[in-house]
């Protein structure tokens, strides 16, 4: 991208955001578009990014200030800095960070995998919040679960969350392992339900119908079924029951699915498998 704008005097940032990239970038637009009093000005925010993306275009048209890398001077009067960058550049990423901000700065971190243990070896006593999103965030269709350590307090949490909340949805957890779960659920949940379209599809291919074909009517179920979740107010069980006649197609194939080795048995080893990489993940 071209026209980065180099740091001039940058009293006046509040929020520092670390990685524009598809997610850091989707928070950043969030930040800027959020509805009355809840959006950031421009220049509030202070992006660093080395080689910002297509996501932050529209945020450096609007005067968002972008940087290669923190300064101290820059750092000066952020209450906020949310880490959006890959897990694996966090050891060298870090420590650069941890120098240039203040002490009171409060750190979100949105990496998978790295626990608030590894990210307090980094930032010491500043305040932390590790949070988990999910990939319809970039629709501001995400729900992100978090977690508070030690010394945030409510005044912090009242600076994160409108952030996190551009994303979509946003719930607060007790406790670290929670998010183990809740990256098993939502944050890896959007990679299960794409697989289920995909062999949806699959199947229909199966039955004798034309591959375009199958594919567009797995797709478009997906879609029109998670438009009936999100508009209506019933629960999951309650629509599925409401759609299956006794008798019928839909309970004929659910028999199969809901029987003792069917779904439930391989969801429920999927998601302790997701649970445990993500608990393995935050160990290393
Ligand atoms: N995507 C998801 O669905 C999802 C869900 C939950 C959590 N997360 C977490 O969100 C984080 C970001 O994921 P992503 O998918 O948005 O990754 P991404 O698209 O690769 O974004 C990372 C961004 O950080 C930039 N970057 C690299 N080195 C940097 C540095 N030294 N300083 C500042 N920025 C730097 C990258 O630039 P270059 O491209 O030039 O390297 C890129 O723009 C990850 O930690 C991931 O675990 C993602």
């Amino acid at each position: 991208m071209t026209g980065v704008v180099k740091q001039g005097r940058l009293s006046s940032n509040t929020h520092a955001l670390i990685g524009a990239g598809n997610m850091g970038g989707a928070l950043l637009s969030g930040w800027l578009t959020d509805r009355g009093s809840k959006a950031l000005k421009a220049q509030e925010i202070l992006v660093i990014d080395p080689a910002p993306g297509q996501a932050a275009e529209k945020a450096l048209k609007l005067g968002v200030k972008f940087s290669a890398k923190l300064t101290t001077g820059a750092a000066s009067g952020l209450k906020m800095c949310l880490l959006a960058i890959k897990p694996q550049s966090f050891s060298q990423v870090g420590p650069s960070l941890a120098n240039a901000l203040p002490k009171d700065t409060l750190v979100v971190s949105i990496m998978a995998g790295i626990s608030l243990h590894g990210l307090a070896e980094v930032f010491g006593e500043r305040p932390i919040i590790r949070a988990m999103p999910n990939l319809p965030a970039a629709y501001k269709a995400g729900i992100t679960g978090y977690v508070c350590g030690e010394g945030v307090t409510q005044a912090h949490r009242d600076i994160a969350e409108p952030r996190l909340r551009a994303s979509g949805k946003v719930v607060m957890v007790d406790t670290e392992r929670e998010i183990d779960m809740v990256t098993a659920i939502s944050g890896s949940g959007p990679g299960y339900v794409f697989y289920l379209t995909e062999i949806l599809a699959a199947a229909g291919e199966n039955l004798g119908l034309k591959p375009e074909l199958a594919r567009q009517l797995a797709r478009q179920t997906v879609i029109g079924s998670g438009t009936v979740l999100a508009r209506s107010s019933e629960a999951a069980a309650e629509l599925r029951k409401s759609v299956t006649s006794p008798g019928g197609t839909t309970e004929a194939a659910l028999d199969v699915l809901m029987a003792r080795d069917g779904l439930p048995k391989l969801m429920g080893d999927a998601v302790k498998a997701a649970y445990k990489r993500s608990q393995d993940l935050g160990k290393s």
